[in-house]
């Protein structure tokens, strides 16, 4: 079974990515044949700038890396590394309908928050199909807000099979995450960069403290029991300690006696612990530049042998090559 998912290198990485994104991969790597990717074509959409693209590309493998993504288990590359998902995508195009696109809803989010309505971003799940479609992927584990562009790819890779003959493309499953996945932000919302609420993964102590320090609480007076319904202190809380150290900020809470500050405190230190051994592989590796260089090429020398066998197939069935 071959597993594949993609990052943006779309600037630092926060919590909620690390729960909902990498540590499932990561406990994945070891199920199946794993091809992880940092996806920079698709950053392309809303990023202009080399200096800042090629700095977040090496900032997410250097992150990821030390985050437990074995290089052993899974191939991990960069996309345009393998530039070959660019004819792929092309060819995909010429059997998508406009109107396939159109319905995207991630395509109008994007437009109405203010990004340019350019081709690539209305192209995004084409590319995004070739991705995945290049490597023979059978699950794609994702985020509910890509679930529409796994369907979008499934409908392109029947469509391909139609007209070219069933088994030129792996029909892909999905795998989405559920909803209890998501890790709030400060202010109690979905954490995302774009609501301004994360807290990154890799930072300085202090800083890092202060951010946490400033989450959003409500009025109960100290010695009164504070509710544990949406709390974002307990939300956060159990993803970093022992269900045990959890109920007992939960009993805690509903006995009342505390104020909020020392909950932040003991999440503030559960968080900096939890990561200890995360941030210190992270120095290693950032203490021996080539070692990233050196993984991303073997990943991109294997990912290229798969994609050119697969790509053969396809261009045989195109009547591109004979
Ligand atoms: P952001 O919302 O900060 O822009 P992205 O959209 O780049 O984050 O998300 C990258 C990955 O991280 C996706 O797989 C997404 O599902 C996951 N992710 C992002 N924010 C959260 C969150 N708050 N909780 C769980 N998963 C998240
Ligand atoms: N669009 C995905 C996201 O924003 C990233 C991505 C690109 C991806 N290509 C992919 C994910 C292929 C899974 C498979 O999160």
């Amino acid at each position: 079974m071959r597993i594949l998912t993609g990052l943006q290198p779309s600037g630092k990485l926060h919590i909620g990515n690390y729960f909902g994104a990498m540590e499932p991969a990561i406990r994945l790597q070891s199920q199946g044949e794993a091809f992880y990717f940092i996806a920079n074509y698709h950053a392309m959409t809303s990023l202009h700038n080399g200096p800042e693209l090629l700095a977040n590309t090496r900032e997410l493998a250097v992150d990821f890396l030390a985050c437990g993504l074995d290089p052993a288990k899974a191939v991990f590359f960069r996309q345009s590394d393998v530039p070959e998902v660019n004819e792929l995508a092309w060819i995909l195009s010429t059997v998508c309908p406009m109107g396939l696109l159109e319905r995207c809803h991630s395509y109008k989010d994007k437009v109405s928050k203010g990004l340019s309505a350019n081709h690539a971003l209305f192209a995004y799940p084409v590319l995004m199909a070739a991705d995945i479609l290049l490597y023979d992927s059978n699950l794609v584990p994702v985020g509910k807000d890509q679930k529409q562009h796994l369907e979008v790819t499934r409908d392109l890779a029947v469509k391909i099979n139609e007209a070219l003959g069933e088994g030129t493309l792996t029909i892909p499953e999905p795998m989405i995450r559920d909803d209890s996945a998501v890790v709030p932000g400060l202010d109690g919302q979905k954490m995302s960069k774009s609501y301004h609420n994360t807290i990154p993964m890799f930072g300085e102590e202090k800083p890092l403290r202060k951010l946490i320090m400033k989450i959003v609480s409500d009025s109960t007076p100290v010695e009164e029991p504070k509710p544990i319904e949406n709390s974002t202190i307990l939300a956060l809380y159990k993803l970093f300690v022992t269900d045990a150290e959890y109920q007992s900020m939960v009993q805690s809470f509903q006995s009342g006696g505390f104020g909020y500050g020392h909950y932040k405190t003991q999440l503030w230190e559960a968080y900096w612990n939890y990561f200890a051994p995360m941030r210190a592989r992270r120095e290693e590796i950032l203490a021996d530049p080539g070692y990233v260089d050196a993984i991303l090429q073997q990943g991109a020398e294997r990912a290229r042998e798969t994609a050119s066998h697969v790509l053969q197939r396809i261009r045989k069935a195109t009547g591109l090559s004979a």
